[in-house]
């Protein structure tokens, strides 16, 4: 390893060159252990900020930090090991059933998932209202309930990517999220620490996306496959829509339930159509299915025939949750007030931050670190976008826990929506 001088390495980022590699691994090594500042690191984020990187040189960072902390190495199972990662958005529950499904296809599915972030619900949350689920694996459990079930669904360890739970840590509070090389190295270095052999990334757009524009969302999606490439991992990108909710449930326990429904070969078409695409992307791409509709067709037939759902009954049970309860579903809060259009149109979604932050209003999110969550509150779509309403025609359910936050949610939700005049097209589930 050189020398590691940190002023000269910023220098050569601050005028827009590239850092050698061994320099890149020496700094991600040294800032992990604690022996280069915050403000160094600081200057070195907002460098590569402004300049980008050459992908040679993002692949080397984004190794430096998957390798900055534990790896798994599940090589010794017999079958491919596969994930999906999105980059969230309203209702997107699709990890819940696609990982029983392509588990149920032959994959093995070793999943390290987020919380909610912001106005995006994450899929710990919602698993955690399932009564007794545990999300907090430990390496060696995560492992046994892998090789036991064909799939692991927990959070990430202190001692997964210590490198990036730092430089996130540093780019929130210092307004460096929203940049592509910084992104891919985030997101990827945590994936590949799972030890995958493809990986398929659904990348949002629209007003409920963490990046809104698709020219930003596709340059995102086609960096992550190159260096995902250059980490010797197959990778797929879908850019989907989050202008819409995604599904008819929004809120922790009823996104469980709509999840249910999928792996029973029910629920809502665009549920199902994502679940069977990027299912059936990762059986291609591991050679399980020749070409992706075959992948589809086998992720289908798992959902249809009870497969699917039979495996995230088992990993339930595994990882502690109630899995009789699963049966019914779970219980929502069981108090509702029904949002109406007030004049005839068609309906247009307009801003699905804000129908994500109502759910935080209502206490299905985090305000803070360490909010605790009520499970049971969150909103039904009632309404198609495009769809022509009357006068007192429902477009929402509020689920809420006897008021609580309920005049704050209202008003958000107001804003998430209005009626036009002229007909509108259902903007499309997929890009090309
Ligand atoms: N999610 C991540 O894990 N990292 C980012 O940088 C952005 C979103």
């Amino acid at each position: 390893m050189s020398r590691l001088d940190v002023r000269a390495l910023l220098a050569t980022k601050r005028d827009g060159g590239r850092i050698a590699d061994a320099d890149v691994e020496a700094f991600v090594a040294a800032y992990t252990a604690g022996e280069v500042p915050d403000y160094q690191a600081s200057a070195l984020l907002m460098a590569i900020f402004i300049h980008g990187m050459e992908d040679a040189e993002l692949a080397v960072l984004t190794r430096a930090m998957l390798h900055s902390g534990d790896v798994f190495d599940f090589s010794e199972l017999d079958g491919p090991k596969v994930d999906k990662h999105s980059t969230g958005g309203i209702g997107d529950k699709v990890s819940i059933p696609l990982a029983p499904a392509v588990a149920a296809c032959g994959a093995f599915v070793p999943m390290i998932s987020g919380r909610g972030l912001g106005h995006t619900g994450g899929t710990l949350d919602k698993l955690e209202a399932i009564p007794g689920f545990r999300t907090g694996l430990e390496p060696a459990e995560f492992r046994r309930v892998l090789v036991k079930t064909g799939l692991a669904l927990g959070g990430q360890t202190a001692d997964l990517v210590p490198a990036d739970r730092k430089l996130y840590a540093l780019r929130d509070v210092t307004g460096l999220i929203e940049s592509i090389p910084l992104i891919t190295s985030s997101i990827l270095s945590k994936k590949l620490a799972e030890g995958i052999d493809a990986l398929v990334l659904d990348v949002k757009f629209g007003s409920g996306a963490f990046l809104t524009d698709p020219a930003r969302g596709a340059e995102l999606a086609r960096t992550m496959v190159r260096i995902a490439g250059e980490c010797g991992v197959r990778a797929t990108a879908f850019q989907t829509n989050m202008a819409r909710p995604l599904g008819r449930e929004i809120g922790n326990a009823s996104e469980i339930n709509e999840s249910l429904a999928c792996l029973r070969g029910e629920g809502p078409a665009d549920l199902r159509e994502l679940v069977c695409l990027q299912g059936g992307e990762l059986l291609r791409l591991v050679g399980l299915a020749d070409d992706r509709a075959e992948g589809e067709a086998k992720v289908a037939a798992s959902l249809d025939d009870g497969r699917a759902f039979e495996r995230f009954v088992q990993l339930t049970a595994e990882q502690g949750g109630d899995a009789a309860c699963l049966e019914g579903g779970l219980d929502l809060t069981g108090k509702t007030e029904t949002l109406c259009a007030d004049r005839a149109g068609y309906l247009a979604w307009c801003d699905l931050r804000a129908m994500g932050l109502a759910v935080g209003e209502l206490g299905g999110g985090r305000k803070q670190l360490g909010d605790e969550i009520d499970p049971g509150v969150g909103l039904t779509i009632l309404a198609d976008e495009g769809c022509q309403l009357g006068a007192g025609d429902p477009i929402l359910r509020v689920h809420h826990r006897a008021g609580r936050g309920l005049d704050a949610a209202r008003a958000k939700l107001q804003a998430s929506f209005e009626l036009c005049d002229e007909p509108i097209e259902p903007t499309p589930l997929l890009l090309d």
